[in-house]
């Protein structure tokens, strides 16, 4: 047995697998492939999380205006872990990210392994984005006069926890507006009725957008990347001039980095959100026209973009207002609420900031959206997971089933889950997976040394190993419970593998 699930497919296996179902459309070039990781990577990282990665919350310390070393230090841990990406995406340029790359390097069981843990990153991770692009949206509205109730824009934990804070004496209008939720929801059964109305929604509207095909929406995704990253070019110049130098180091308030490393590293394993995505690229491998080359391009070009845009911002957005105040989930419309400036003008910002989240967070779901039901696709071709995952639309030629069960999933849960526990495990999960591909490259490096690499990773064994240290180092940050949601999730997956995967796999049964 012990053979049969480290079994590995072969390059003339991959071969077969293209012409299954007629494969998919080779339409990408490198450029596309950018866009779909910057596509992918800026959004509610960058856009939500960085104000608890600033301020903290009651199970880390915050890391105040150091938070731009917290960027520096996930953006090495990544760059090292996306070199790994590039070389297996180059060398199996085939759908299903570190999933397919794994099946040949590592064996069926591994690859199951990640395969389950990228659902974690993908549609767990889009959980945590429709959540985020919800509370923008809400922002949004309020600017032309609508604006929505608490209980149909937060979820049950947010809303309990701001109803308490505010018995405990708390008075700040963002916590007053969230236990409006407690207090004002309709009940059902006696139940308060709190739901996430746009998150939910624009979930199905990405999804039908998604079964129609991937042509029409890499196209939108490029269109809005130029859109997202002008808009982040836009806070910074505008920024720059409301700095007050004084907000970086007052002594007042604990300095530069008032938690030291303590901080830094808790707010790097936050932050790690907003880096996620650039692997995404490698989910396209299939539709790409040449992938030995445009993959590492495009993997590593939209991780360096991401990193100089994210340490502008972040060190902008900590010069205009006291890091303390900066702890919400719109930090950037807060520090622009903060700051000391030209009224009409900082009213005008945050309209543009939250229109621009808005686009951005919607291009993030749109890429993820697209990813996971692609590995699904190449699982189900695999006879890991049934076969209806890998039909294609007749007319569409898209994996239409996986799409809207993807689709499904994701805005069920988005309309009920809170965004930081739902960020936290797509942290611990998509880092698990840098680990194993890491890993994979150096035991490929072994077992297969002939195999063609068009892109080499430098430095092997060290450069895998570094990004091995690194992404174990930034999971031990995540805490206890989130490795006890995530031991689970595992659990689940061994479970389901050997129920039906083991079972039912095509390779198994080819030998
Ligand atoms: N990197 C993606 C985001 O920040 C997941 O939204």
């Amino acid at each position: 047995m012990a053979k049969g699930i480290f079994a590995r497919k072969s390059v003339a296996d991959f071969e077969a697998d293209l012409s299954f179902g007629g494969g998919l459309k080779r339409t990408l070039g490198k450029w596309h492939l950018t866009a779909l990781g910057v596509g992918a990577t800026i959004g509610a990282g960058i856009f939500a999380t960085t104000g608890t990665a600033i301020v903290g919350d009651p199970l880390r310390p915050g890391a105040g205006p150091a938070i731009i070393f917290s960027f520096l230090l996930t953006a090495v841990a990544c760059g090292f872990a996306a070199l790994c990406y590039a070389e297996f995406a180059a060398m199996v340029p085939i759908a299903g990210s570190a999933y397919t790359y794994a099946y040949a390097a590592l064996g069926e069981f591994v690859a199951w392994i990640i395969g389950w843990d990228l659902i974690v990153e993908y549609a767990v991770g889009n959980i945590g984005v429709a959540i985020g692009w919800s509370g923008h949206f809400r922002e949004l509205l309020s600017h032309f006069g609508v604006h929505l109730p608490a209980w149909l824009s937060t979820d049950y934990r947010s809303a309990h926890d701001a109803f308490t804070a505010l018995s405990g004496g708390a008075t700040d209008a963002g916590t007053q507006f969230l236990a409006s939720a407690w207090q004002n929801a309709p009940h059902l059964a006696g139940l308060p009725v709190i739901i996430n109305l746009p998150a939910a929604a624009v979930v199905f509207l990405v999804t039908i957008i998604l079964v129609i095909g991937i042509k029409e929406s890499a196209n939108t995704t490029s269109a809005m990347v130029v859109l997202k990253v002008g808009i982040i070019l836009f806070f910074l110049a505008i920024g720059v001039f409301l700095i007050n130098p004084e907000n970086w180091n007052n002594p007042a308030t604990g300095g530069f980095a008032p938690n030291g490393f303590k901080g830094v590293s808790a707010a790097a394993a936050i932050i790690f959100f907003a880096y996620i995505g650039f692997d995404a690229v490698s989910t396209a491998a299939e539709e790409t026209k040449n992938p030995a080359k445009d993959m590492p391009f495009g993997i590593i070009m939209s991780l360096l973009i991401c990193t100089v845009l994210y340490i502008a911002l972040s060190a902008v957005m900590t010069g205009m207002a006291p890091w303390q105040t900066l702890g919400t989930p719109e930090p950037m419309i807060t520090a622009l609420q903060q700051a000391e400036g030209p009224p009409g003008l900082l009213t005008f910002s945050r309209f543009i900031i939250a229109l621009g989240a808005v686009i951005a967070m919607g291009s993030v779901l749109m890429v993820f959206q697209l990813g996971q039901p692609r590995i699904f696709f190449s699982m189900s071709r695999d006879g890991l997971l049934p076969g209806f995952f890998s039909k294609l639309h007749p007319r569409f030629r898209t994996p239409y089933v996986g799409t809207i069960i993807t689709g499904t999933f994701v805005a069920t849960f988005a309309a009920f889950a809170n965004i930081a526990e739902v960020v936290d495990l797509t942290n611990i999960g998509t880092l698990f997976a840098f680990v194993l591909v890491s890993a994979g490259v150096i035991f490929l490096r072994r077992s297969d040394p002939d195999r063609p690499r068009p892109f080499r990773v430098p430095w092997v064994p060290f450069t895998p190993l570094i990004s091995i240290v690194a992404c174990g180092y930034l999971m031990f940050q995540l805490p206890l419970i989130t490795w006890i949601r995530f031991g689970i999730w595992l659990l689940l997956g061994l479970v389901i593998y050997f129920l039906y995967g083991y079972r039912n796999s095509a390779l198994r049964r080819r030998s």
